[in-house]
């Protein structure tokens, strides 16, 4: 398994594999800290696709100044074993100049913005964290130019904003969502969880405690966001050390509010454990 540093390698590398035979390229985008999630996105992207490139950075531009960009795991020796053994062919692993060419003098000058979707969810908690997303995939997809590229249900809000932006900016990529994959105990796997202590690991369970409620009252019968958000609600306020960030009701496409809930509707929720953001969500039935 290659190790790439350069967008022109990792292009011509793809070029040279989907001119062999036809094949079909799969990409899977990381921050690395590579967990049973992202193992399921380079395996799914393995068995669907000829061969398969994983992208590892930490991108600078979609934390915001006092987040956890600094401490963000980086576990690069375990992420390449990890890769290697669910199938990936290379890795691209650039500098942040090399994807920000611009970084010397002003950091970054030219960004994708999803104008509407930015701004919701997670992008009205983190302002600029989806045009940081939404750029630096943009230069991902660019260097690789995959068929696929394979992206976790976990970031719902995330798959929207990426979905809008290439059917806007007419790619040509696929993109594949793959569903969250849980410890046994149903907390929703996460780079971030490794910063939880015992006692806020227990606490997290608040999180998928709100979303089974949820999707037991949904699939009961009570369709109205006001009754599920409420429902929800009443979970996290019996944990009080958790801090709720947002809870709602959305289309998944536009992440816009909906007062029904209809099959496909995502129900997602955002708090803080600790000092520690989880996010997670569910497709309602
Ligand atoms: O989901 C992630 O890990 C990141 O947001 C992504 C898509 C790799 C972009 O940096």
């Amino acid at each position: 398994m290659e190790i790439l540093r350069t967008v022109a390698e990792l292009r011509q590398w793809s070029r040279e594999e989907r001119n062999d035979g036809g094949n079909t390229i799969g990409l899977v985008p990381t921050m690395g800290a590579l967990h049973a999630g992202h193992a399921s996105l380079i395996r799914a992207s393995h068995e669907s696709c000829g061969f398969t490139a994983v992208s590892i950075f930490v991108n600078p531009t979609q934390f915001g100044p006092s987040e956890d960009f600094a401490r963000y795991p980086r576990t690069f020796d375990a992420d390449c074993a990890l890769a290697r053994a669910e199938g990936a062919d290379v890795i691209f692993a650039p500098s942040v100049e090399e994807l920000y060419p611009a970084s010397a003098s002003t950091f970054a000058s030219t960004f994708v913005d999803v104008e509407g979707l930015s701004n919701r969810l997670d992008g009205q908690s983190r302002p600029g964290h989806f045009r940081g997303v939404a750029t630096v995939v943009t230069k991902l997809l660019i260097a690789a130019e995959p068929d696929r590229a394979f992206f976790g249900q976990k970031d719902a809000a995330q798959v929207a904003v990426i979905r809008r932006m290439t059917t806007d900016l007419r790619l040509a990529t696929e993109i594949v969502v793959c569903p969250i994959i849980r410890e046994p105990d149903g907390l929703a796997m996460s780079s971030r969880n490794v910063y939880l202590s015992p006692i806020e690991r227990v606490q997290a369970l608040t999180l998928i405690r709100a979303i089974r409620a949820v999707e037991a009252l949904a699939a009961s019968g009570e369709r109205r966001s006001s009754a599920l958000i409420a429902a929800a609600q009443g979970i996290f306020a019996a944990e009080p050390a958790v801090r709720v960030d947002y809870i709602t009701l959305v289309d998944w496409a536009t992440l816009e509010p909906v007062e029904i809930a209809i099959p496909g509707s995502l129900f997602a929720v955002a708090a803080y454990v600790g000092t520690t953001r989880l996010i997670d969500n569910a497709i309602l039935a």
